[in-house]
């Protein structure tokens, strides 16, 4: 089964074995069919944050579980649960048009609702970690429906237990999110704040920030019907404040922005720097207008990007001395 229409790289790779879980039954029959033929499962959302290197010689699940239901209110909050199979944005556009804060930041993020806990996704001054009340998985070995607070979940910048300790574990079947009634803007992010003035916006709505960020957002960033890509490629790197001060002799303009464990680097800066900003070999590349995506111009093979990532790494440690790690998830 060609998985070249379930990722957003684009990469023409194929599984054994294709199946897609609308609802928990099927979930748990697919997971036990496995089990009895010994396949391994690849759990998918919309593909959009995977790189596929090989073909999947097991069977892969694309999880599909809709509803979005109030679970609990106040007269300031909102509790409410998604299914993992929703769409992001589509999400995002609902909590919008109900008035409901705390995701606007968020807006035109791909992939799944299953997928945003995996990674505590972020942008523009939010994680999801901020909203998020708890969720529910399948466990892939007993089939029970096992919930998660956010303690459990270990979150951290493009990280949660469930790429270290439970990678492979459960299934994310939905995630409880704890919106405002009363919006808490969270305009902290310059880029948002420039295109707010540029567009002379007085108001200051959710569904202004929301398109604030969506604007932002299509300046720089490939659309994935029209170029393959996952977005940020690598995770902007953390170094000691001693790293930064002597890079900081030797490279004037590195910018650098304080976090509790040392100064965060954007790998981007570092990536474009190396010489690599918009650079072409053969159908993949680094993209021009953000050197932290890396692109499939069509038919370019999972194995190319993994191979110019490999050299990018290289030569922004040779260069600065800093590792840069993937943020993408390799299968
Ligand atoms: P997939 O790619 O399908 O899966 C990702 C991983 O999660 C895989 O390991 C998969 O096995 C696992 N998984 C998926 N669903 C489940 C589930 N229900 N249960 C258990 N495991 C599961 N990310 C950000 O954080 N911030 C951004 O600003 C951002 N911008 C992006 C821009 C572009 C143009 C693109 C293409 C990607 C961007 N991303 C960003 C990355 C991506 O959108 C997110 O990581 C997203 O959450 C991935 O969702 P998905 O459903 O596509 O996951
Ligand atoms: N920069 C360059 N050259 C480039 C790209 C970036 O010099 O080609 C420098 C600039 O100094 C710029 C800074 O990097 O000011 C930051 O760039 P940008 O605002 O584009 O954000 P980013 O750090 O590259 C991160 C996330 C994105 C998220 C944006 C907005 C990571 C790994 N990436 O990108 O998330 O949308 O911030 O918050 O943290 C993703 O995870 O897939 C993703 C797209």
């Amino acid at each position: 089964h060609s998985l070249k229409a379930f990722n957003t790289f684009g990469i023409d790779k194929k599984s054994r074995f294709f199946t897609q879980a609308g609802d928990l039954d099927s979930l748990k029959k697919s997971l036990l069919w496995a089990r009895e033929k010994g396949l391994q499962v690849l759990i998918l959302g919309g593909g959009s944050n995977v790189l596929l290197t090989q073909d999947f010689p097991g069977l892969v699940i694309k999880i599909e579980l809709k509803g979005i239901q109030v679970i609990q209110e106040t007269s300031d909050e909102i509790w409410v649960e998604v299914g993992a199979g929703e769409n992001w944005h589509d999400w995002v556009l609902y909590a919008l048009k109900h008035n409901w804060a705390g995701i606007e930041n968020l807006s035109l993020i791909p992939g799944t609702v299953g997928a945003s806990p995996m990674q505590n996704i972020g942008a523009y001054g939010v994680e999801i970690k901020e909203v998020f009340e708890s969720l529910n998985a399948l466990d892939r070995e007993s089939l029970d429906i096992v919930s998660f607070d956010s303690e459990a979940c270990q979150f951290g910048y493009r990280e949660s237990i469930f790429k270290h300790e439970l990678k492979d574990r459960y299934v994310i079947t939905s995630v409880v999110f704890r919106l405002q009634k009363e919006p808490k803007i969270n305009v902290e992010y310059g880029a948002i704040q420039e295109t707010l003035k540029k567009n002379g916006v007085k108001d200051l709505t959710i569904q202004a920030v929301s398109d604030a960020v969506v604007e932002i957002r299509r300046s720089k960033l490939p659309d994935p019907r029209e170029i393959g890509n996952a977005g940020s490629f690598f995770k902007n790197p953390t170094i000691s404040h001693e790293q930064f001060k002597s890079l900081k002799t030797d490279f004037p303009s590195i910018p650098g922005y304080p976090v509790d464990s040392g100064v965060k680097v954007p790998a981007g800066w570092l990536i474009e720097q190396a010489g690599w900003k918009g650079k072409k070999f053969g159908e993949v590349g680094v993209h021009a207008k953000q050197a932290l995506v890396l692109v499939n111009y069509g038919n370019g093979d999972g194995k190319a990007i993994q191979e110019l990532a490999q050299k990018i790494q290289d030569s922004v440690l040779e260069k600065f001395g800093i590792q840069l790690s993937p943020e993408v998830n390799f299968i």
